[in-house]
């Protein structure tokens, strides 16, 4: 079976009580695709709770982007699993390379999370990547490998888990790799997968993220093994993101009629 095209949009640190108006107009703007096609927001927490009451009725789903690796307890200023869906999360991003980078994030902790956020109920969204010089030197798909098997949890916890790929030189510059360096890696995150799951794997779906655009949408979420997308910058506007929804509704409407 072929993974479900997920449209994800990673608010990041974006979004006041004005900018619900945005997911407003985005759930009636794409309410007839949402049966078709995942779409998903991740806000901030402070607005987590009423983006899923937006969200919801709409058939649309709503995540957080981040938690604590532990369950509850002394940690102040942090979220816990249990909270993101105690607000109507169904997702949450793991290991974002700005996460990553800033909160010195390690693959344990990435692994850690992901298994609690799958004990609470909720999907992880695990993010691997390379840098532009692990690039450059042109060990990208190994450092990928790498980050998959330090960051994805054990077989035995289930495979209700979705990846992303972002190479973090991609993110908010404008820069994308090209169609087959993204056909390379997806293809060997879906062979780490089924290695790693067996014919659970080609069911998992495995999303791009990086300057995802409406211009560029329909090429990169053509390309094999993508599923979808982890999208920052254009999903804050409903009218961008929509359209890159749209896109990744027509490639399924394609893929779906080949598969027949
Ligand atoms: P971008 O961010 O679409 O703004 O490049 C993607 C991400 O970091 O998830």
């Amino acid at each position: 079976m072929r993974p479900q095209m997920i449209l994800a949009g990673n608010w990041k640190m974006n979004g006041l009580t004005a900018d619900l108006e945005e997911v407003t107009r985005l759930a009636a703007t794409t309410a007839e695709m949402a049966g078709e096609v995942g779409i998903v927001i991740c806000p901030p927490a402070t607005l987590l709770s009423r983006v899923s009451d937006v969200l919801k009725p709409a058939g649309m789903a709503s995540g957080g982007q981040n938690c604590h690796i532990a369950v509850k307890g002394a940690h102040t200023g942090d979220i816990s699993a249990q909270m993101l869906k105690d607000a109507g999360a169904t997702y949450v991003i793991i290991g974002h390379s700005e996460r990553r980078t800033d909160h010195g994030e390690t693959d344990g902790r990435v692994r850690t999370k992901a298994e609690l956020t799958m004990s609470e109920g909720l999907v992880p969204i695990i993010c691997v990547g390379e840098t532009l010089k692990e690039r450059e030197n042109g060990v990208a798909i190994t450092v990928v490998e790498h980050q998959l098997t330090g960051s994805v949890p054990a077989a035995d916890k289930g495979a209700d888990i979705v990846i992303a790929y972002e190479p973090v030189w991609a993110i908010g510059t404008g820069r994308v790799p090209t169609n087959q360096d993204i056909a390379d890696m997806h293809k060997a995150i879906r062979t780490w997968l089924e290695a790693h799951y067996g014919s659970k794997g080609s069911d998992i779906a495995i999303l791009y993220g990086g300057s995802l655009k409406p211009d560029n949408a329909d090429e990169i979420l053509a390309v094999e093994n993508v599923n979808g997308g982890l999208v920052g910058g254009a999903s804050l506007k409903a009218e961008d993101f929509s359209k890159i929804i749209a896109a990744g509704q027509r490639v399924q409407t394609i893929r779906r009629a080949a598969a027949t």
